[in-house]
């Protein structure tokens, strides 16, 4: 009998068949809490953002970001179990991320998970953050199960992978230097708009003309599934100069839907040579922040319908840093038996591949 509870709650968790994790992000500048069943259906999620604060300098300040996850932390996990209705101890396991990200930030996050786990003995999860923003996909679309192909475009990261299963993968293709998240926050900041500047470049593609300046198309030699958008970065701030020395005025809305679709040009150039190299993929999914993007969502529909695969889109909400995510993943990696321990550490860089 004993041993039969033990299995019962060792598989399933003390909720029956309902594993529900209590998830923390923490890796930028949100701090977020959330709790999740069986890795789909959100019971609660609460996302406390600092952007107004990290606005004034035009980016996220390291030091401010960890400063303020400090003050948050305790107040968006309460808010978490109880608008999920639960405390502590209705929870199975508790999830955090742990890399890739800021460090300071992620060792909010990564303390604050360590504390509760041991004062409330639950198992603890440490969960990648790509991982979790590939699997916001998992929430929004019930019926997505992996083997598929997703571009993961954020603010920090730009990747082609082949989800082969919940908890592997493999990359094909990456950026040599930036992200494309962060080349279109640096070209919204030449043109003087406050971070994060690709919601602004988002807006001015509504009206801008896109055809109106021209960006180079850069390739990486050798590895046409690589991204490389350095070279775009440079080329929007000598397009201002350019035209400044000209005495001719920037046509700020123009230059903006210009460079976006730059950026997408090149999002959808590799992710269809992938889809070429890979025919196996019959599904393509997007993942990070820069999915939220209203062109590169409306480019990647017309590639998948050319291309025969189907099309899988996180909603908006989830497009973002959130802990929501980062339960979904959680769940699927304490399902393969992940486990932290008390010395588990944060780490900025972590390629997604590995498991340890
Ligand atoms: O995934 P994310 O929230 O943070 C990281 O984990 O990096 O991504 C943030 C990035 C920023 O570069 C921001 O400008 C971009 O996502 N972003 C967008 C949009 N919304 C957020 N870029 C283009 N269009 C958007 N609508």
């Amino acid at each position: 009998m004993v041993f039969k509870a033990y299995i019962f709650k060792r598989f399933y968790g003390r909720n029956g068949d309902k594993m529900k994790i209590l998830s923390i992000e923490s890796s930028c500048d949100e701090t977020a809490a959330a709790v999740v069943e069986n890795g789909r259906n959100v019971i609660s999620s609460v996302v406390a953002t600092q952007i107004e604060q990290h606005k004034i300098f035009g980016g996220v300040v390291p030091e401010i970001a960890s400063r303020m996850h400090a003050e948050a932390i305790s107040a968006v996990v309460e808010e978490a179990l109880q608008k999920a209705d639960c405390a502590l101890a209705d929870i199975d396991a508790i999830a955090v991320t742990y890399a890739p990200g800021l460090i300071g930030a992620l060792l909010v996050g990564v303390n604050y998970a360590k504390g509760l786990a041991l004062a409330a003995n639950k198992p603890l999860v440490p969960v990648h953050h790509l991982r979790s923003h590939i699997a916001s996909n998992y929430i929004t679309h019930p019926d997505l199960e992996p083997p598929f192909l997703c571009l993961v475009v954020s603010g920090g990261n730009t990747l082609l992978v082949k989800v082969k299963d919940y908890t592997d993968f493999e990359v094909i293709g990456r950026t040599r230097d930036d992200a494309a998240g962060e080349a279109l926050d640096k070209a919204a900041r030449a043109l003087g708009y406050s971070y994060p500047g690709g919601v602004t470049l988002d807006r001015m593609a509504q009206t801008g003309n896109a055809e109106a300046y021209s960006f180079p198309h850069p390739r990486v030699d050798g590895s046409p599934l690589d991204f490389s958008f350095s070279g775009l970065k440079t080329a929007v701030v000598n397009q201002i100069h350019n035209v400044q020395q000209k005495g001719e005025t920037i046509v700020k809305e123009n230059l903006g839907a210009s460079f976006l679709k730059a950026v997408v040009d090149l999002l959808e150039k590799n992710t269809k040579a992938a889809l070429l190299e890979n025919p196996d993929m019959k599904k393509l999914v997007l993942a990070g922040g820069v999915s939220a993007n209203s062109v590169l969502r409306a480019r990647m529909q017309n590639l998948a319908k050319q291309m025969g695969v189907t099309l899988y889109l996180p909603e908006l909400s989830l497009c973002g840093d959130n802990a929501a995510m980062v339960g979904a993943q959680g769940y699927y990696e304490w399902k393969a038996g992940k486990r932290g321990t008390m010395e588990l550490n944060a780490s900025a860089n972590m390629p997604i591949e590995e498991n340890e």
